[in-house]
């Protein structure tokens, strides 16, 4: 059993439970239980004296105030996955793996919003004014008016946030904070909520954006970021492959817009540059498309996105053959290779496959499927595909290519980029001016053209 005033938080999904055991009930992870104190200061849950109920008191769903204007912080790309700027008195969680860029992100965001002419603090519990100070130095942001603070105490933070008027402020990050009203230590579930939770409420009562970071590593490891999700307004997700320059901001969750916006950063010596066009980065040089490289047609909230899918198949040389995915569902690479060999004939399974999204990026959208699909034939046939083609279109398991949104979006951001074909579904397909679309019903026909080198016909 625990001690008095102490239960057993699970560091992965904050579950309690009153005695340890090896495995949290709530989400199975392992070794996840640690003991914490929760201590509160003696009869805080009593009402106060002779204080009374008010009551509930109801507002009509039109508002007669509009609601106060957006901060925009100047950096377009996080301006626009936040929603159109940052809307005062919310909060944000931006959570990322240690080193992907946070804090660097964080910085120019702050200083940007500054140079604006918003009243912006930037405290950081991790590293030392100087630090700070150097990297912005180095950023070419020295001149910015941001109030700078390495500051962990929860109470000196809220003290000192309260004495000024702030108009967006930076917390870096929730897991080094520590409030002395709990014994639990920095970055345990219990510190950590405690400490979000106060940085929330003070900033909804003042009116100001709090942007908090939180880490999180790949196996939920460190402790916070899950619980904080519940409590604040908007969760970004800062994401990027080891050994690529490319980061990618996305939302997760988003009370002020929508979630499905990416921002595309490259990081680079002075910092992160805002990359505006996706496409032509993704796919970079141009030139002999090799077979097993296929360009798709993308749509990543309200940007198109051209990337290249590049597939390798090939002999196995062990009894289990190899399937190896980056930059896309493992999962979905399973039903693609089940579909081409139940409905194409083609078969995979002495032969290692390999999947290849270019550039760093995660794609989730369905449409990628027929893309895949097409690398996939394409290495396993020999076969390129012309270099001026693009590829979308969602596979059933019946072996049917389905249409898929904005097409001409697709179409459009394709002819942008020099591309004068494209095999695409059958139905839905709209007009582009400047490009030719190879229909397909059925992932046999898309497979026929590709064998067949048949890119003349329209429809098959
Ligand atoms: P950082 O923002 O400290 O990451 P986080 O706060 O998410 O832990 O940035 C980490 C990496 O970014 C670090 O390995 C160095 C690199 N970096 C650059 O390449 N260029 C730069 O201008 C800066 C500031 C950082
Ligand atoms: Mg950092």
């Amino acid at each position: 059993m625990a001690r008095d005033g102490a239960v057993f938080i699970c560091q992965a999904c904050g579950a309690t439970a009153a005695k340890w055991t090896g495995q949290c009930p709530a989400c199975s992870a392992w070794n996840s239980l640690v003991e914490e104190v929760t201590s509160r200061p003696p009869g805080a849950l009593a009402p106060a004296r002779g204080a009374k109920p008010r009551g509930l008191a109801f507002e009509g769903l039109a508002s007669e105030t509009a609601a106060p204007a957006r901060l925009i912080t100047g950096l377009d790309e996080f301006d626009r996955v936040c929603g159109g700027g940052v809307a005062p008195g919310s909060a944000l969680l931006i959570a990322g793996d240690p080193g992907v860029g946070k804090s660097t992100l964080l910085l120019q965001v702050c200083a940007a919003a500054a140079q604006r002419g918003a009243a912006c603090a930037y405290v950081s519990g991790e590293e030392a004014v100087d630090q700070i100070r150097g990297r912005a130095a180095r950023m070419g942001l020295s001149a910015a008016p941001v109030r700078l603070a390495a500051e962990t105490s929860l109470r000196d933070i809220v003290d000192g946030l309260k004495r000024e008027p702030l108009d967006l402020v930076v917390i870096d990050s929730v897991q080094t904070l520590w409030s002395d009203m709990h014994e639990a230590g920095p970055g345990s579930v219990t510190q950590v909520r405690a400490c979000a939770g106060e940085l929330v409420r003070l900033a909804k009562r003042r009116g100001v954006a709090m942007l908090l970071v939180g880490h999180v590593t790949k196996d939920g490891q460190v402790a916070g970021p899950r619980v904080v999700e519940h409590m604040v307004d908007a969760v970004l997700s800062f994401e990027g492959e080891r050994g690529y320059p490319f980061r990618v901001l996305r939302g997760v969750k988003n009370r002020f817009g929508a979630t499905d916006e990416i921002g595309v950063f490259e990081m680079g010596d002075a910092g992160l540059r805002e990359v505006r066009n996706p496409s032509a980065l993704f796919l970079g040089e141009g030139g002999e498309r090799a077979a097993g490289s296929v360009v798709f047609a993308g749509v990543e909230g309200s940007r198109p996105v051209l990337v290249e899918f590049q597939a390798l198949v090939a002999p196995s040389a062990y009894g289990t053959p190899r399937r190896a995915v980056v930059g896309w569902d493992s999962g979905r690479l399973a039903m693609i290779l089940a579909v081409l060999e139940a409905r194409c004939g083609l078969g995979f399974g002495a032969r290692d496959v390999y999947l290849n999204v270019a550039g760093g990026l995660k794609v989730t959208e369905p449409a990628a499927d027929l893309a895949a699909a097409a690398a996939l034939v394409s290495s396993a046939t020999g076969a390129a595909l012309p270099q001026d083609c693009v590829v979308f279109g969602e596979i059933s398991l019946s072996g049917d290519v389905r249409p898929v949104s904005r097409t001409e979006m697709r179409l459009k951001e394709a002819v942008k980029l020099g591309f004068s074909r494209a095999l695409a579904p059958v139905q839905g397909a709209a007009e582009a001016a400047g490009v030719r679309q190879l229909g397909v019903a059925r992932l046999v026909d898309a497979t026929a053209r590709i064998e067949g080198q048949a890119w003349d016909e329209t429809a098959r």
